[in-house]
């Protein structure tokens, strides 16, 4: 483990972030109404819950067993609540965390204090974390290839993105380093303060950071004093058991905001993520909250707590195993398909989890209107490789293919096809 770093934490927050305030009203009309039992308050605007139409919320979970919620319960539910999230939820998270990341913050003798807040889904975490760290003029270090999602928030902004390479392990410290080593404060303007990087089972790569990737990349941080925004929704997909690090798990400093996502374990469209890390961080993103979507939805919260209540981390557990093995097998067929009808034609990286295949076709120097042709001609639909480069206007001999939903069968036919589809293309190429 490394000798821990002190870390400024203001220096790292965006002018907007360091002008958030708590709420002088809020907080004191809180504290109040929790003083004394016969305290009568006009002071929460809150709409009365039994005026809701909802009288109990019954959710069948495929085991057999039913989350129900109804009476006070029920009345929590539907009301508002606390930014941040739910103690009870968080309690678990916090579990959760301790459990597959035994974050050093976390030990009783870390200076700074672990801590965490319920987002909207990871992608509302994450805007937020970035929009807390971004001001104008600002330069962020980034994974590329990369997320098309991110890149969708960061373009906008008046920042400037700095694309880092990437290879089987992600982020190459090397090349994070030479540009750290090279950067040119007089034509380049401020050092860089953040690294952004998807280091499991990368979207849209499938590449996975082993533990000394990470320790080297950590080791870079705590020399140019950088904050990482680990962004590991596809972290429960990997399939093996043998795991590396995460970040966190290697963070003694303070320098790791680390985004986690139910939408590949439980539901997308429950939209629940979490953001974690050190105190001072996840407080500013708290108050973030409170004047943005102010909460995650208290229904969602409460289902989310009762299931995780009902499994017990043994059925979590369960749950991601049974998770594991469908992402495991659909992986096992497209590499068998690729295998027949690929070889020779493109190369791949065997994703050790998650969902998608990243292929290089041979002899193709830009798959975009391949993968328009793709569509037309074929019928099958694949993502160009471009849609994910940090810079505008590139080219990618890559192509993205998810695996997620399709049946095997479709998956071999799919293959096939685009096996002629290439076949098509160099040959006509070489007309
Ligand atoms: C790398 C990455 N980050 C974040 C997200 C957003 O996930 P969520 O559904 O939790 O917002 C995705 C979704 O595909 C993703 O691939």
């Amino acid at each position: 483990m490394t000798t821990p770093q002190k870390l400024d934490f203001d220096r790292f927050f965006s002018e907007v972030s360091k002008r958030r305030r708590p709420c002088a009203i809020r907080q004191s009309v809180a504290t109040l109404a929790k003083s004394s039992p016969t305290i009568i308050s006009f002071g929460p605007g809150m709409p009365n819950p039994s005026t809701f139409p909802f009288e109990s919320i019954d959710v069948k979970i495929k085991n057999g067993s039913t989350v129900k919620i109804e009476g006070e319960e029920l009345a929590k539910a539907l009301q508002y609540s606390k930014s941040g999230g739910i103690e009870e939820l968080k309690e678990w998270l916090q579990k959760i965390q301790k459990r597959y990341h035994e974050p050093p913050l976390m030990n009783k003798h870390s200076e700074v204090e672990f801590d965490l807040y319920v987002s909207v889904g990871s992608q509302d975490g994450l805007a937020q974390t970035l929009d807390m760290l971004l001001s104008p003029g600002d330069n962020i270090l980034i994974d590329d290839p990369v997320f098309s999602g991110t890149l969708g928030f960061l373009k906008p902004l008046p920042i400037h993105l700095i694309p880092v390479e990437t290879d089987e392990f992600g982020m190459k410290a090397c090349r994070l380093k030479e540009i750290m080593q090279t950067w040119n404060i007089e034509q380049e303007s401020k050092l860089p303060k953040v690294i952004y990087t998807i280091p499991n089972c990368s979207n849209p790569t499938g590449a996975t950071a082993s533990t000394e990737r990470k320790k080297e990349i950590y080791k870079i941080a705590q020399e140019y004093d950088l904050v990482i925004v680990e962004d590991d929704p596809y972290y429960f997909l990997q399939y093996g058991d043998d795991i590396a690090s995460s970040y966190q798990a290697l963070d003694t400093d303070g320098r790791v905001l680390r985004s986690d996502s139910m939408s590949k374990v439980l539901s997308a469209g429950i939209r629940l993520g979490w953001v974690s890390g050190a105190k001072p961080f996840i407080q500013k993103l708290i108050l973030n909250q409170e004047v943005t979507t102010q909460h995650n939805s208290t229904l969602i919260q409460m289902i989310v707590l009762k299931l995780l209540e009902q499994w017990k981390f043994v059925g979590f557990q369960n749950h991601l195993t049974d998770i594991k093995k469908f992402y495991k097998s659909q992986r096992d067929a497209i590499i068998s398909s690729a295998n027949k009808w690929l070889t020779g034609l493109a190369e791949w990286n065997v994703p050790e989890g998650g969902m998608f295949l990243w292929l290089k076709l041979f002899g193709i120097d830009d798959t975009k209107e391949l993968v328009q042709r793709g569509i037309i001609e074929k019928e099958i639909v694949m993502i160009p490789g471009s849609a994910f480069n940090v810079e505008d206007n590139t080219k990618s001999s890559f192509c993205r293919l998810s695996f997620s939903l399709i049946s095997p069968e479709n998956i071999e036919e799919g293959i096939q096809r685009l096996s002629n589809l290439v076949r098509e293309e160099l040959h006509n190429n070489n007309k």
